[in-house]
């Protein structure tokens, strides 16, 4: 078992291990007492483990409650959060009550927006099942839901007062949804540790526990400096504006770890061909991808992209900030003006 410690506006444990979900309630009980407990999930992940869950905590003299949700990113919508927020309020939850956000990063980051606009803020456990939400979403305290015009555009950062992430429910992922997570892992080794990079090239699963503590330890870091994304925490973003815009430009047929990895490699291309590094940069991040299986092109003309990349967070008026990797461990920020992101996105994609 591993345990990262994140020190954020609020102090909390990241636990990573096998068979954490049977003893989620002695964990949760430590940190947050009892009380009443609001399982949220989704339907695929309520047949595969919420029961362990549900018994574990009923278990350690919680209170349990549960809401379903159906599988995907379409849940992730304002009318959803309120749902949840409704369904807490007739269960008559407080504040010293408890919300279980047991899923992927769709349920992690609707249910962290619900828990921290029910009461101005209520407990909450973040319990990922995907390698993706695992190394990130559960972490670092981002929540949101996404609206017509674009992803993760209401939302707020709250922190949760627990992580348990249980090995055991992300062996069991389908192949795609695994894959997608390891496009986020790759992009920790190439922002901040040459170590992980190289390690990835053997494979990810013989010591998943500690590639993912690692992941969590170097957003912890980021995080505990600049928990409200004013320049720094944005490293965590590589690949992402790109990215989103691949997952807008395609409804979303194109998985999020997927976009973020042709996002990485059109970035990393149009940086080099700037003379902002190597080539080798480009080749080796193209080249573990592509060891992944994970896609390292798009379609999408680079008008299209743009026009999404203009809707991202990350846009400050006339400029958007873009993560450049400097070398393979090393990224930095750089402002680009709206006018110059259509040409670098091309450069990035021309071949
Ligand atoms: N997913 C990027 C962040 O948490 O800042």
């Amino acid at each position: 078992m591993r345990k990262v410690n994140v020190c954020a506006s609020k102090k909390y444990e990241v636990i990573i291990g096998k068979g954490l979900l049977g003893k989620a309630g002695e964990y949760a009980k430590a940190v947050v007492g009892t009380g009443k407990a609001a399982v949220i999930t989704d339907d695929v992940v309520d047949s595969l483990y919420a029961d362990i869950l549900v018994a574990s905590l009923e278990n350690s003299g919680f209170t349990v409650v549960k809401m379903v949700l159906p599988n995907g990113e379409g849940i992730k919508t304002p009318e959803n959060a309120f749902k949840i927020i409704n369904f807490l309020a007739e269960n008559r939850f407080t504040r010293s009550d408890t919300v279980f956000a047991l899923g992927g990063g769709t349920v992690g980051d609707l249910a962290g927006f619900a828990s921290s606009v029910f009461l101005r803020g209520i407990r909450l456990v973040q319990l990922p099942t995907t390698l993706l939400a695992a190394v990130d979403s559960s972490v670092g305290g981002k929540t949101a839901v996404n609206l017509p015009t674009g992803k993760n555009l209401a939302g707020s950062f709250y922190q949760p007062d627990l992580v348990l992430c249980d090995i055991d429910t992300l062996s069991s992922l389908p192949e795609g949804i695994f894959k997608d997570g390891c496009a986020e892992v790759i992009k920790y080794g190439v922002i901040s540790s040459k170590t992980l990079f190289d390690t990835l090239k053997n494979g990810i699963n013989n010591n998943l526990s500690d590639i993912i503590a690692e992941c969590i330890q170097i957003k912890s870091d980021i995080v505990s400096l600049d928990e409200q994304d004013r320049g720094l925490r944005q490293l965590l973003n590589f690949g992402h504006t790109v990215g989103h815009a691949i997952e807008r430009g395609t409804d979303f047929t194109v998985s999020h770890g997927g976009a973020v990895a042709v996002g990485m490699v059109i970035i990393s291309k149009a940086a080099y061909k700037s003379g902002l590094c190597e080539k080798s940069v480009h080749d080796e991040i193209k080249e573990l991808l592509t060891a992944y299986n994970l896609p390292v092109s798009t379609a999408l003309t680079a008008e299209l992209l743009l026009e999404h990349a203009l809707s991202d967070k990350k846009r400050e008026g006339g400029t958007i900030s873009l993560v450049i990797p400097e070398y393979i461990g090393r990224a930095v920020t750089k402002k680009v003006s709206v006018d110059e992101l259509e040409s670098f996105i091309k450069s990035g994609l021309d071949n």
